[in-house]
Parts: structure tokens; sequence; C-alpha cells
């Protein structure tokens, strides 16, 4: 458990009780490179350690490809990690047996993006509500029905909802349908990935408002993922910046959004300028594409982007390590502000 130590000691905020303990968790996958090339391992996640609490909120941010739903799917158990170790509410996840993660399943639940796809559309939304309990639970019919009426009312639906298809919402109604049938099973965990994303402007406040009072209600701990700053701004307590597979900058949300340290969180940063004006008049731009994951560069995986990169940076890897209150994997983290 010196992971712990560590993560407190990086100033990361882990009041409240941990639910969820992932350390250097690993996701390989084969991938073909053509008739003649054969296949090559592509490092989705590469070593990913982080902390979730009851109550809190981890935001898990970064650019398309980095990583952010593999971490999710390991997450929810829809797929093993290659390797490293992950336990939810105390129990390791990687060995257990098949009785053990049935009974672990309902801690954590999760929302998708597209609250299109993700619901049923020949189902009546009391359905979609009562089917997790009806898989899970030796509840009678009436009792989830019972369940499935308080909770819509608890997402801000009405009761007259119970018996209507998917498509007669509107994209919020949806997404507050999707965070209905995932606290049915009374989840100690909820993983969102970009649940606001695909939502018009004007309601994102809405849905992530009420994802905060359920939070608070619930003593829900919430892995949140998004590639959108502004709303990570407004609902994370730590945040963890993936480059490439690998967590660049962890701690609180405070601390690093205030004075990133890793030069690839301040990119982040200066892109959403409703963040940390500061940043922004630094005017920092990456340069060049995001490399491929099959084929790594050497050395720190941002030194061709980094305006700060040197030779070094070119040669050697650098590790998380802690720098002024949180965790950071850049040789020249003391420098770059
Ligand atoms: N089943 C798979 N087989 C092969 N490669 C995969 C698989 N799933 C993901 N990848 C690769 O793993 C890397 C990480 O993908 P992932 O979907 O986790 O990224 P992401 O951060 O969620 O991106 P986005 O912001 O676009 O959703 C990408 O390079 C992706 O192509
Ligand atoms: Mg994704």
């Amino acid at each position: 458990m010196s992971e712990i130590g560590t993560m407190t000691g990086s100033g990361e905020d882990t009041s409240g009780s941990t639910v969820l303990q992932a350390t250097d968790l690993h996701r390989d996958y084969s991938v073909s490179r053509g008739v003649f090339r054969g296949h090559a391992t592509l490092k989705a996640v590469a070593g990913a350690s982080f902390s979730l609490q009851a109550g809190r909120t981890l935001a898990v941010v970064g650019e398309s490809g980095c990583g952010k739903s593999t971490l999710a799917r390991m997450v929810t158990m829809i797929e093993k990690p290659t390797s490293g170790s992950l336990q939810l509410d105390g129990t390791e996840v990687t060995t257990a047996d098949a009785a053990t993660l049935k009974r672990l399943r309902p801690t954590v639940q999760m929302v998708f993006q597209d609250p299109y796809g993700s619901l049923n559309p020949r189902k009546q939304i009391g359905q979609i509500l009562e089917e997790p309990l009806e898989i899970n639970t030796p509840l009678n019919a009436a009792t989830r029905r019972e369940s499935a009426q308080a909770m819509l009312a608890h997402v801000g639906l009405r009761p007259e909802h119970y018996s209507r298809y998917p498509h007669m919402f509107s994209g919020g109604q949806r997404q507050r349908i999707a965070i209905a049938r995932a606290l049915m099973l009374r989840p100690k965990i909820v993983v969102a990935d970009e649940p606001v994303s695909a939502l018009d402007v004007s309601i994102r406040a809405q849905v992530l408002n009420l994802l905060m009072d359920l939070q608070a209600e619930l003593d829900l701990a919430y892995m949140f993922i998004s590639h959108d700053l502004s709303v990570v701004r407004h609902i994370a307590d730590n945040v963890m910046v993936m480059y490439l597979g690998r967590p660049v900058e962890q701690g609180t949300k405070e601390t690093v959004f205030t004075q990133a340290r890793h030069p690839y969180t301040q990119v982040l940063l200066a892109a959403t300028p409703s963040v940390d004006p500061q940043a922004r008049s630094k005017r920092m731009t990456v340069k060049g594409e995001l490399p491929s994951p099959i084929d790594p560069p050497p050395g720190c995986a941002f030194h061709r982007r980094c305006p700060f990169a040197t030779e070094r940076c070119a040669q050697e890897r650098p590790e998380l390590r802690p720098v002024e209150g949180r965790l950071v994997a850049c040789h020249y983290a003391e420098t770059t502000v």
C-alpha cells in the first residue's frame, strides 16, 4: 500500500474513504500492422496509479487516444488489466474468481457519452431502470417498480415518464435516464466517460449539477473523463492528466490548474481560455501530431512536441515524482513555470 502514501504525500486530496485503488495498471492490445508486418503491441494504458474516494471526483483528462476510455473499461471490469492491481472496495479484482466479480459488479457503474446509443429504443424507461434490479437482485416486480419511480424523481424526471420510450426525450433527459439507470444498484463508484460532451451547451450545466447533487446525497465516488477542462474545473476534486497511456501530472484540481508543472498540462490549460488566463497569456502551443502509441518516441513521450525539451528528454523517460504538492513526470518540472 505504499502507493497510497505516495499519493497522499503528493498532495492529492484523499480525504473520504478509499473505494478504489489502482496501482500500475497496464492494458496492451495486439494490433495488426498489415499483411506483411505482423502484429504489434499497443500500450493503451502504461502504468496508471490512482485512487477514488467516496464523495469525491477524479477527473481524467488528455487528448483523444491517450487511454481514458481504456482506463474506464478496466475500472468498470469490462476489460481485465494486462498487469497491475485494481482494488474495488478493498477486494482485488485482477485475481478474483467469478463469484467475487459478480458480487463486485454492482459497486461500479458507468455513464457513457452518447445518451442516444446507450438506451435500448424498444424499451420503456421503467423497464430500462428495472432491468439491473431484475438481473442482480431478488426484488419482486412491485418493489422494482417503486424503486424505478423513486429514481425518476431523484434525477428530475416525472412519474409519467416511466412508460415512455427513449426517443421521446431530449438529449439532456436521456442522460438523466442513463444516470438513473447507473444508480439503480446503489453503486459506490460511477465512471462517467464524457457524459456531457454530446449535450447542448445550455444543458451541460444542468446535468453536471445533477451529478454533483447526487454525489453529495449518495456519497458517490466519480471517475469523470473529459477532454473539456472547463467542465473539469466545475466538477473535479483531483485531476489526472494522461499523455499516450501514461499519467503525466496528478494532484488536486487547485494545484494542477493554478500552477501546472508539466508542459503538456500547461498546453491543455492554455487551450481552455476560461480556466487559467495566466496560462493563456503564455500562448503556449503544441507542435506536431500525437505520436502513435504502437511506436512511442524514446525518452519522454511528449518531447517532440515540448517547447522545453532537451537532449535528456529524448533519451530518458521521466518517472512520476512529487514536485510542489503534485506528481509530475517531467525532468524539468521545477523550472517549467
Ligand atoms: N480494442 C482495442 N484494440 C486495439 N486498440 C485499441 C482498442 N481500444 C483502444 N485502442 C487504442 O488504445 C488507445 C487508447 O484508446 P482510448 O479509447 O482509451 O482513448 P481515449 O483517451 O478514450 O480517446 P477519446 O478521447 O478519443 O475517447 C488508442 O490508441 C486506441 O486506438
Ligand atoms: Mg474515449
